[in-house]
């Protein structure tokens, strides 16, 4: 087990708060801010586009962190696209497919916005979609993807890890049951990569989409899109850098991952990314679920012995959300705040039908990374017994 207060060292504003809000972005860890501005520093340049050093070393050092990426998720830098986020990654599929009117997209009611909107857009190009339903606790029975799936599918597609419910799938068989009925799968991983180990290879997926900014540790402005067959998809952006020959008739593209990459990329972010990932390794995503798992466990459960809080998700959720009765969540979370200094996520999680089947104004959310500590969760239990106690 590594050993937390030398890496807390590495994150400089936890000694100013209390940290709870990794489900929307982490910390990013000095090293890799090191890594940012030493490329401002000592070498900022063009990528893929000049002779001279500068951009030999830029280009160099972004497909350095490329191949960390992929190594990360055990898949091949060439089908490792660099974006800004994850809802790009995704929209990027969505955009790239060739639908036609008839095909049939699969997601789930469990889904964030970002997993959701591009599919329901679809609609508009004739495209039906059908959205599995879940059990209380954010679960999806893949017992359920596979009733849903009809000879027009074309891609079911799926988020890892809930992020309301905190509940994770079992991506893998529902891989499993898509690509035997003929579609393709997108898994969204925003909520594990980094958290948990993530095996693009052996889960199968055609797709996989995580931002770099939440348990990757990068910067904002990062993102990640893999992709297995790169000729599945149209880029969803042509321009400089995705072409290799242009004429006055036509142009010829670039093999993956610069044909989905046009223009100047994030070249401080993906490298800030990729120290990020190399520190994840480090430390040991192993180790960082461990942690999480203990005080996320822990949390929940003594979050839920309070009277008049309830905690939503199942057992094994790697979230914890939660309501004080009689208090709006933003209220919570601000008093939270103006108490002790606790930063947490509240509302509805850009994930409203998720939130709508709990029949509730929105939750209150605290989710770990691998910074926080007991002591925190302490903290947590105390203000929210407070909070208790006013409602
Ligand atoms: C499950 C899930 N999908 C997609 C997203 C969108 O990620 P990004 O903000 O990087 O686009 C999030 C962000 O919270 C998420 O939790």
């Amino acid at each position: 087990m590594y050993d937390i207060h030398s890496v807390r060292k590495d994150f400089p504003v936890l000694d100013e708060v209390i940290y709870l809000d990794n489900g929307a972005t982490t910390q990013t860890p000095v090293p890799a801010v090191n890594a940012m501005n030493d490329y401002f520093f000592k070498y900022a340049a063009n990528h893929g586009r000049g002779a001279h050093r500068l951009a030999r070393q830029t280009t160099d050092n972004y497909e350095d962190a490329r191949d960390k990426v992929a190594e990360f998720l055990n898949t091949t830098p060439e089908s490792t696209v660099l974006t800004k986020n994850a809802t790009e990654s995704i929209n990027m599929v969505a955009l790239g497919i060739q639908w036609e009117a008839g095909d049939h997209v699969v997601t789930t009611l469990v889904e964030h916005h970002s997993n959701f909107l591009p599919w329901m857009r679809l609609k508009e190009k004739g495209v039906e979609v059908t959205i599995v339903g879940s059990d209380r606790e954010g679960r999806v029975n893949p017992k359920d993807v596979d009733a849903a799936i009809t000879d027009r599918t074309k891609l079911v597609s799926v988020n890892h890890v809930s992020n309301v419910f905190g509940s994770i799938r079992d991506v893998e068989k529902i891989t499993q049951i898509a690509q035997k009925g003929g579609a393709m799968v997108l898994v969204d991983g925003s909520q594990s990569a980094g958290h948990m180990p993530v095996d693009i290879k052996k889960i199968g997926c055609d797709f996989f989409a995580t931002p770099g900014h939440k348990g990757l540790l990068g910067p904002q402005g990062t993102g990640i899109l893999c992709i297995k067959d790169p000729d599945a998809l149209e880029p969803t952006y042509v321009g400089g850098g995705t072409v290799h020959a242009v004429t006055t008739e036509g142009y010829e593209l670039e093999p993956s991952p610069s044909k989905f990459e046009a223009g100047t990329p994030n070249i401080p972010g993906v490298i800030g990314l990729g120290r990020a990932v190399e520190y994840v390794q480090e430390i040991g995503v192993e180790d960082i679920e461990k942690h999480e798992k203990e005080l996320t466990t822990d949390a929940a459960k003594r979050l839920s012995e309070i009277e008049g809080v309830e905690v939503y998700g199942p057992k094994d959720r790697t979230v914890v959300p939660f309501n004080v009765e009689g208090m709006n969540p933003h209220d919570v979370a601000m008093i939270l705040d103006e108490t002790r200094k606790i930063c947490v996520r509240s509302g509805y999680h850009c994930a409203m039908p998720s939130v709508d089947m709990l029949g509730v104004e929105g939750t209150v959310r605290a989710s770990f990374a691998l910074y926080n500590t007991e002591e925190e969760v302490d903290s947590l239990i105390e203000g929210v017994e407070q909070i208790t106690m006013l409602a």
